[in-house]
């Protein structure tokens, strides 16, 4: 076990995340619109890769292991058969998150990497297509030091002086596709989720909340490497991050703070394991807003989920 960060080390991080974001978003956006070797990773047209995510992930993996030795890399692509002992320091990678719109020419997507330490998100970097200067930004975090594009600080959205916790008619947030399959949503609520959007980008979408574009996000079940980074942003713009509660830790209003992942870390291909396999469903924005929807929105049982979306889908 590596010594814990103090705050010189992990500004290194930081500035070093910024700089291998900066590379891959490079490499990944003068890609976007030409040609491309893509693949369906389930076989049946969904779940896409591209030659450009596995270039951008090995360019990442690269630069982190030649400056950082000792840190390991976790990247959504190519993951090995046998997984190593986890390290203290995981850069938790997304080498294109939002591939299917990238796949088709919409320039809403994501390269993401999240730095955590045992478990938790300590250092962020995530590089989006943005209308400004050279066409992207860069969005970043550490553990204590805010979130920053540029000299800018982030904040989330603040919410309405008036309704404090109510999501907001005309300001935007975001809901999965498979919102009606996922919770049963409380009757007064419906309609008044502020205006939903789906992006296809789950990264994009925290980031949108970081950055008070959003009011919240309501991601699907999504992977470690979807959210390592918003997790951090959000928090450092002022938000939380909320999950559904799982059956160990049931408590009122069913869902609980989303800090980080592998809560019982261990220098172990377990722990590795966990974390590459850990899919969490998160709520991120302001603490009243994403308070007040988590309380209308109740999960439907796994099981039950899976066989309404096998009818819908038949
Ligand atoms: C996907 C995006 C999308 C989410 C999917 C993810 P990918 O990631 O984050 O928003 O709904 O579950 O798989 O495949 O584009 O990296
Ligand atoms: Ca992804
Ligand atoms: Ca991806």
């Amino acid at each position: 076990m590596t010594a814990p960060h103090d705050d010189a080390a992990l500004a290194e991080i930081e500035l070093f995340a910024i700089e291998v974001v900066n590379a891959a978003g490079k490499l990944v956006s003068s890609r976007f619109g030409g040609d491309m070797d893509v693949e369906s990773k389930d076989g049946n047209g969904a779940n896409l890769v591209t030659d450009v995510d596995r270039t951008s992930q090995s360019l990442i993996a690269e630069m982190v292991q030649e400056r950082f030795p000792g840190h390991m890399v976790l990247g959504e692509e190519d993951a090995p058969k046998d997984e190593p002992d986890a390290r203290d320091y995981i850069w938790c990678v997304d080498p294109i998150d939002g591939t299917t719109n990238f796949v088709n020419g919409h320039p809403v997507y994501a390269v993401s990497i999240g730095v955590l330490y045992r478990g938790e998100p300590v250092a962020a970097a995530v590089w989006t297509p943005w209308p400004a200067d050279g066409g992207y930004e860069v969005m970043h975090a550490r553990k204590g030091g805010g979130a920053w594009i540029g000299d800018r600080k982030l904040a989330v959205k603040k919410p309405s002086a008036k309704e404090p916790h109510r999501p907001k008619r005309g300001w935007l947030s975001t809901i999965p596709g498979s919102l009606r399959f996922m919770f049963k949503v409380d009757r007064a609520a419906r309609g008044n989720l502020g205006e939903p959007r789906t992006t296809g980008s789950a990264v994009y979408e925290m980031a949108m909340v970081a950055r008070g574009v959003l009011q919240y996000a309501l991601t699907g079940a999504v992977f470690s490497w979807d959210l390592a980074a918003g997790i951090l942003l959000v928090k450092e713009a002022g938000g939380i991050v909320l999950t559904p509660a799982g059956p160990a830790d049931r408590v009122a209003g069913g869902w609980v703070m989303l800090d980080g992942f592998s809560p019982g870390f261990e220098n172990t291909q377990e722990t590795t394991k966990a974390i590459r396999g850990a899919r969490n469903v998160a709520l991120a924005g302001a603490p009243e807003v994403v308070w007040f929807v988590s309380r209308r929105l109740k999960r439907r049982r796994y099981g039950r989920v899976r066989r309404r979306m096998r009818r819908w889908f038949r």
